[in-house]
């Protein structure tokens, strides 16, 4: 018995020895200690024994499990220490390698003009306010005082999502949309995208922005209008500005007028830019109609209000001299990067 335990270890360590895969080692451990496994057999012939030498026979199968076992477990760890540096050498990083540069988004100059406009708005104490895209045709026409059957329909064409819901084609609406509320008095600036059925061309597009505004106390009058209108010019394109207001029509506001700016570039004398008027259109604007009013519960009797909407890409074409309005739309970062 002693001799075959003897051999056993000695094929078993021959075995280890021989092993450079933890694979084989593994195999090794199931031949001689597994269940059925050499060692095991041994122990399971121990019914020939004469019981007397049994507890001898035992203790020697154990003391050679144990040292075939602890042979066995070296080797693993040798084998799992050599893999590991094998990997650690393997993933050596070059700290010397330029660092990934992160690739950073610019804002887009439309961004950077409304956030300006805004400041200076929030500046006089006006609250920046914000109305649904998709809109009921009450709030984009009829409120505004522009029924079913008036030609500023046809030229705001919008897609309709069913008789009653559009895309909205103006910013107007946020004004409906605040009076209803009945606070007074009102001080409030809307920005947002609008919509409408516009060919793609240098200055048009099917989707651009207006910032609108809207304050509503009383005694506001035109003078008011005025005074807010040219102090926000100055501040856009500089003290020397000059305003002009031309007399204009828009349904929900009497009297409306245009303002003109004067031409920042030549100052006024004429130039490609201005298209040699001296003079360049920003906004629209006037007196809140009395019937706007009254359709959104507010007593034109006691109250007045005026109103403006101006378009976000004109003025940020005109303020950065980009010549094509499409360059705004087309997410290029060479462009972009520019403002
Ligand atoms: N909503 C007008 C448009 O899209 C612009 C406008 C004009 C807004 C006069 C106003 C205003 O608030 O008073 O053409």
């Amino acid at each position: 018995m002693k001799e075959r335990l003897e051999k056993i270890k000695a094929e078993a360590l021959q075995k280890i020895s021989e092993s450079d895969v933890l694979e084989k080692l593994n195999e090794v451990r199931v031949n001689y200690l597994g269940k059925k496994g050499e060692l095991t057999a041994v122990l399971k012939s121990m019914k020939d024994v004469a019981p007397e030498d049994r507890p001898k026979v035992g203790q020697m199968v154990n003391e050679t499990r144990e040292a075939i076992e602890s042979v066995l477990d070296a080797a693993v760890k040798k084998l799992e220490q050599a893999a590991m540096e094998l990997n650690m050498k393997k993933e050596v990083i070059d700290v010397t390698l330029p660092a990934k540069k992160l690739k950073m988004g610019h804002r887009h100059p439309n961004a950077i003009v409304l956030e300006e406009v805004e400041r200076i708005f929030v500046g006089l104490g006006y609250e920046v306010v914000e109305g649904p895209e998709i809109e009921k045709d009450y709030y984009n026409f009829e409120a505004l005082n522009i029924p079913a059957d008036h030609p500023a329909k046809d030229e705001q064409d919008t897609f309709y999502v069913n008789g009653d819901i559009l895309l909205r084609t103006q910013t107007s609406p946020v004004q409906v949309r605040v009076m209803e509320q009945g606070k007074l008095p009102i001080k409030i600036l809307a920005p947002g995208r609008v919509f409408r059925s516009d060919e793609v061309d240098a200055t048009h597009s099917p989707s651009f922005h207006q910032i609108e505004g809207l304050v509503i106390d009383k005694n506001i009058t035109f003078a008011d209008l005025k005074g807010t209108l040219d102090q926000i010019a100055k501040e856009l394109f500089g003290a020397d500005t000059k305003c002009k207001f031309r007399p204009h029509h828009f349904p929900f506001t009497e009297p409306s007028a245009e303002m003109d700016v004067s031409c920042f570039k030549c100052g006024g004398a004429g130039c490609r830019f201005c298209k040699g008027s001296g003079w360049i259109e920003i906004l629209g604007c006037g007196m809140v109609h009395p019937k706007v009013l009254k359709m959104s519960g507010i007593d034109p009797e006691e109250y007045t209000g005026f109103a403006f909407g101006i378009g976000l890409e004109r003025i940020t074409l005109l303020k950065y001299e980009i010549d094509d309005m499409r360059l705004l739309y087309e997410n290029d970062d060479r462009f972009l990067k520019q403002f």
